[in-house]
C-alpha cells in the first residue's frame, strides 16, 4: 500500500494520502487548503487518480482543502452522515458503512463527542481517528455540539474495542508524535485512565481551553464547501417537477451515478440505469448520443457529483437533477429498492 502522512505546521494537522499502489485510485483524509498544491504534486508524481477526499468532521482550526481538491480533480467529497454533511459533500457514509478506494476498503465509524459530526475511518490495520482519539489526548468537547458523554462512548465502546495492534493516526498532534496504537493509548493515554463515564465527563468539562484562533473563520468556511443548488441549476440542472414531467412524457433516460451502497441504502428512482460516477465519461463516449428529442438525466445523492459530471460532458441533451435524490425524496416522490445491483 502507498501511504503518506502530511503535516501542516500552522494548524498541526495531519493529512493522509492512501492508495493501493502507483497508478491506482487514491483518497485523501483531512486535507488542509494551503497544502493542496503539495498533495496534487504527490498524486501526480505517483500517477494516482484521486477519487475521494474525506473530512473526519467540520474542522475549527483550519480551512479544509476538500472543495479545492474536488475542483482540481473532480473527485467525490465525503463525510459521515450528519446534519450538515449533505450540503458540504457529495457522498455521505453512515456508521459502519464500507466503501472502496480501488482495491482498498474503508469503514466509517460514527464517533460523536469532539463534534456531533465526528467519524473515524478504519482501513485494515489503521484507524484514522480525527479529533476523537489523539496521541496521549482526546479532542476537546466544548464547542460545535461537542459532548463529553458521547465521546466517552465513542472511545470506550467503539475505538478501544479494536485490536491493540491497530495503528492510530489522528488528525492532529502538537508534540511531534506521528502514530500510536490502540493498545498503547488504552494503557498510557491520560484521558483514558478514568474509572467511569462521569470521571471522564468531569475531566473534559474542567479543561477551560481558549477557542482555536481560526474558529470563527474556519467553521463557517468549512460548512460551505458544497456546490449550492443555484450553481448546480446553471449547469443544465432540472428540478424535481421538471423531471417528473419528463418522465411522464417518456422522453428521457435516467442515469443513477451513485455507488452500490448508496443505492441499497436510499433506494433509486424507478427505471434508472446505473452508471457509477467514475465511468460516466466512458459511458457517453461509447454510446450514440441521444436523438434531439431524447434526453439524459443524471442524478446522484446531492446533485454535486452530477454537477461535476456535466462540467466535463458539456452536452445540451444531458441534464442533471439539482439536489439529487435527496431533493426527490424530500419532495415526497417515490423511490424503489433493488434486490440485486450489478
Ligand atoms: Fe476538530
Amino acid at each position: 500500500m502507498l501511504f503518506r502522512q502530511f503535516f501542516d505546521i500552522t494548524s498541526s494537522t495531519y493529512t493522509y494520502l492512501i492508495a493501493n499502489k502507483k497508478g491506482a485510485e487514491a483518497c485523501i483524509i483531512d486535507p488542509v487548503l494551503e497544502n493542496v498544491p503539495n498533495y496534487l504534486k504527490t498524486i501526480q508524481d505517483l500517477d494516482l487518480k484521486l477519487v475521494k477526499v474525506i473530512d473526519t468532521h467540520v474542522h475549527a482550526d483550519h480551512v479544509s482543502g476538500i472543495s479545492k481538491l474536488r475542483d482540481k480533480t473532480q473527485c467525490i467529497t465525503c463525510m459521515g452522515k450528519s446534519q450538515n454533511a449533505s450540503e458540504i459533500v457529495s457522498m455521505e457514509v453512515n456508521d459502519n458503512e464500507k466503501f472502496k478506494i480501488g482495491d482498498l476498503e474503508l469503514r466509517a465509524l460514527f464517533t460523536p463527542g469532539h463534534t456531533d459530526d465526528s467519524y473515524c475511518f478504519l482501513l485494515d490495520d489503521k484507524i484514522f481517528t480525527g479529533d476523537t482519539l489523539l496521541i496521549g489526548g482526546t479532542g476537546r468537547t466544548d464547542f460545535q455540539n461537542g459532548n463529553a458523554e458521547d465521546q466517552y462512548n465513542s472511545l470506550f465502546n467503539v475505538i478501544l474495542k479494536f485490536d491493540d495492534r491497530i495503528l492510530v493516526y489522528p488528525a492532529h498532534d502538537y508534540k511531534g508524535e506521528t502514530v500510536s496504537t490502540i493498545g498503547f493509548e488504552r494503557k498510557t493515554n491520560p484521558r483514558l485512565q478514568v474509572k467511569s463515564k462521569q470521571e471522564y465527563v468531569d475531566l473534559m468539562n474542567s479543561l477551560n481551553l481558549p477557542n482555536p484562533k481560526l474558529m470563527d473563520i474556519a467553521v463557517p468556511k468549512n460548512k460551505k464547501h458544497g456546490v449550492p443548488l443555484e450553481i448546480q441549476m446553471q449547469s443544465n440542472g432540472i428540478n424535481v417537477q421538471q423531471l417528473k414531467t419528463m418522465i411522464d412524457q417518456k422522453v428521457i433516460k435516467l442515469i443513477d451515478v451513485r455507488e452500490n451502497f448508496e443505492i441499497q441504502r436510499d433506494g433509486s428512482i424507478e427505471n434508472s440505469i446505473h452508471v457509477p460516477y467514475a465511468q460516466i465519461e466512458n459511458f457517453f463516449k461509447n454510446i450514440e448520443l441521444p436523438q434531439p428529442s431524447e434526453k439524459f438525466v443524471l442524478y446522484c445523492h446531492t446533485g454535486q457529483r452530477t454537477y461535476l459530471a456535466l462540467q466535463k460532458l458539456k452536452n445540451g441533451n444531458i441534464h442533471h437533477l439539482v439536489g439529487g435524490i435527496l431533493n426527490w425524496i424530500e419532495a415526497g416522490e417515490k423511490v424503489h429498492y433493488h434486490h440485486h445491483i450489478n
